[in-house]
């Protein structure tokens, strides 16, 4: 388990670390290990329906991810991990069961208060970077802070310190490397300050040596008390995870 203890060197925005510090219960029938609930999925299940065929995608899964754990999800292509990142990340709904993101139900929770939770509480590094190649680094890492409304402007410069990018803020993506582009896209997703990041395959595409930076950037980020949760099919990255959850055409095992 990771240590919770706030580090002051990260750089950004503070905003989840506060959150470590607010005692929750555990789950009925959970263990106390001292770390409340960052995340609890119960019982859900994910079917896409599509004319009459079905998909049985998410197929009754339950588990628990505890405040300042790194979870690795594996598991074969299909199996479902990207359809349970995405419904721990509040992108789409279950079709049935429930998920709870900081003890917040979220089938429970108002439009505007699932895009507030999406903004504040979650940072989601997607499997192609998903950067938008006319902005500049520094602009593509700032663009999810300004969703919303009046906010704080982001301080750009100390989030791409965290990433070793600083020196590139003015590229555009197309003059990155892959594991350069990854780390952009690792800290737009912790613009907002997100007490979890969830990350789709987040050395899918890269080389091993790339891969190892990234390894070291999400282990780094989680020792400073973020809860990080990557799918992935590295067995390096797995092996530095708290845990693993193994999904095998949508059940959970292990
Ligand atoms: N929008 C969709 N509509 C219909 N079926 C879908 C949709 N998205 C995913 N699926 C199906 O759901 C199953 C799980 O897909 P998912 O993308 O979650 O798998 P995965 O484990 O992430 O696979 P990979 O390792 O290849 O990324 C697959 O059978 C897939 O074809
Ligand atoms: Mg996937």
């Amino acid at each position: 388990m990771a240590s919770l203890q706030a580090r002051p060197s990260c750089g950004y925005s503070d905003g989840w670390r506060s959150l470590l510090t607010n005692p929750q219960s555990a789950a009925p029938g959970e263990p106390s290990t001292g770390a409340p609930l960052a995340v609890a999925v119960r019982g859900v299940t994910k079917v896409y329906r599509r004319g009459i065929e079905e998909v049985r995608a998410i197929d009754d899964v339950t588990f628990d991810i505890r405040r300042g754990e790194f979870l690795a999800i594996t598991g074969h292509s299909g199996a479902g991990k990207t359809t349970l990142l995405q419904l721990i990340g509040a992108m789409d709904t279950p079709t049935s069961g429930s998920i709870l993101i900081n003890g917040h139900e979220l089938a429970d929770m108002q439009d505007s208060k699932l895009t507030r939770l999406r903004r504040d509480e979650i940072g989601f590094v997607f499997q192609h970077f998903g950067l938008l190649p006319t902005l500049t680094v520094a602009e593509n890492v700032a663009l999810p802070a300004s969703f919303g409304g009046k906010r704080k402007p982001p301080d750009v410069k100390a989030l791409l310190e965290r990433v070793s990018l600083q020196h590139r803020m003015t590229h555009r993506p197309s003059e990155l490397s892959g594991g350069e582009m990854q780390r952009v896209a690792i800290a737009r997703a912790l613009v907002n300050g997100p007490s979890l990041l969830l990350a789709d395959e987040p050395t899918g595409n890269l080389d091993s040596g790339t891969s190892e930076r990234i390894i070291d950037l999400l282990q780094s980020l989680n020792g400073d008390g973020l809860t990080v949760v990557v799918v992935t099919h590295n067995e390096a990255l797995a092996a530095k995870s708290d845990r693993r959850l193994l999904l095998r055409d949508g059940k959970a095992e292990g």
